[in-house]
């Protein structure tokens, strides 16, 4: 292949530049054309297409967002729409496609696989939501933003003698959560993986005021199907503790990314390129233990997320 093309689509996520950068100067190291696709599918719609040099991701590494920027496209998912981006596809003569997003917008490119197209996915997304890798690009940058957000809140928790309960994103995975919870040292966390006992979460609370715990911090995953503010107002009431809740949203997609984040875009972003330049096609490039791998994109993504109950428990055991 000599002619490729990059978007991000979906909700972005800190390490998105860093794939790009990764793509654009791979593909240009190989001898290949590149060309950045604006705001998703529905640039590639408009075909809002140009093409891309070495200098057009200078100083972009460290930034978090996305400079070819995000959307999610209902119009893609229709067929008139559907059909002008194949079409868009064809007319810019691009051979091949690299998608960097989350779970929809890797449906979206097994579409465009399905309808002949040549694609690679990569898993940009906070979530850690997809099966087929261990970690996703941002998801290690949004667990670093929840812990300094965790930090600052812990001051103020602890002076006032208060629990806050701090909801964090991830959609319906729970990891995010997890993983602040356990680096955190949070006295709970519930994820929508795991069914929620309030009781047990309130027990837990009344245990640790009886020991002279005089604030605690609840981490809540926004799968969790209770408004964060009602179960502050819960414990508040069957604990007797003050109860402030905290809904962390977006600052948490933000940020330059962490240099986990970097490495894990800068390896993913040159490994779809490779894929693209040797004919190897409709693949989701991932990281297993520390490789990097890549599968069927069909079949990556087919397979189930599983919780890691090593973490959960681990969270569990320390917070006593
Ligand atoms: O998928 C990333 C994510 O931030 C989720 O954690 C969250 O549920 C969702 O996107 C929010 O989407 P939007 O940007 O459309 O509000």
């Amino acid at each position: 292949m000599k002619r490729i093309a990059v978007l991000t689509s979906g909700g972005d996520s800190p390490g998105m530049n860093t794939a790009i950068r990764a793509v654009v100067r791979g593909a240009i190291y190989n001898d290949m054309e590149v060309y950045g696709i604006k705001r998703g599918y529905e640039g590639l719609i408009a075909g809002d297409i140009s093409e891309m040099n070495v200098s057009s991701v200078s100083d972009i590494i460290q930034r978090g967002g996305t400079v070819l920027h995000t959307a999610r496209s209902a119009h893609f998912m229709e067929s008139e729409g559907f059909k002008r981006a194949t079409d868009m596809l064809e007319n810019f003569e691009i051979e091949g496609l690299v998608v960097i997003g989350g779970d929809g917008s890797l449906n979206g490119a097994l579409k465009l696989a399905k309808a002949g197209k040549a694609v690679v996915g990569l898993p940009g997304t906070i979530d850690n939501d997809l099966g087929y890798t261990d970690y996703t690009i941002g998801f290690d940058t949004s667990v670093n933003t929840v812990l300094s957000a965790i930090s600052n809140i812990r001051d103020t928790s602890s002076s006032h003698e208060r629990s806050t309960v701090i909801e964090v994103m991830g959609r319906n995975c729970g990891d995010i959560a997890l993983h602040a919870a356990l680096c955190g040292g949070a006295e709970a966390v519930l994820i929508p993986e795991i069914e929620p006992s309030i009781n047990g979460l309130c027990r837990t609370l009344i245990q640790g005021k009886n020991r002279g715990k005089r604030h605690s911090i609840i981490i809540k995953a926004e799968g969790v199907k209770i408004p964060t503010q009602e179960l502050a107002d819960i414990i508040t009431e069957r604990t007797g503790l003050e109860t402030k809740a905290v809904v962390l949203a977006y600052i948490q997609r933000g940020g330059a990314p962490t240099g986990r984040d970097r490495m894990l875009a800068s390896q993913m972003g040159y490994k779809a390129v490779e894929l693209l330049r040797d004919d190897v096609i409709n693949r989701a490039v991932g990281i297993r233990g520390n490789e990097i791998t890549h599968y069927d994109l069909e079949e990556a993504l087919a397979m189930k997320r599983e919780v890691n109950q090593g973490v959960s428990d681990l969270a569990e055991i320390l917070s006593i």
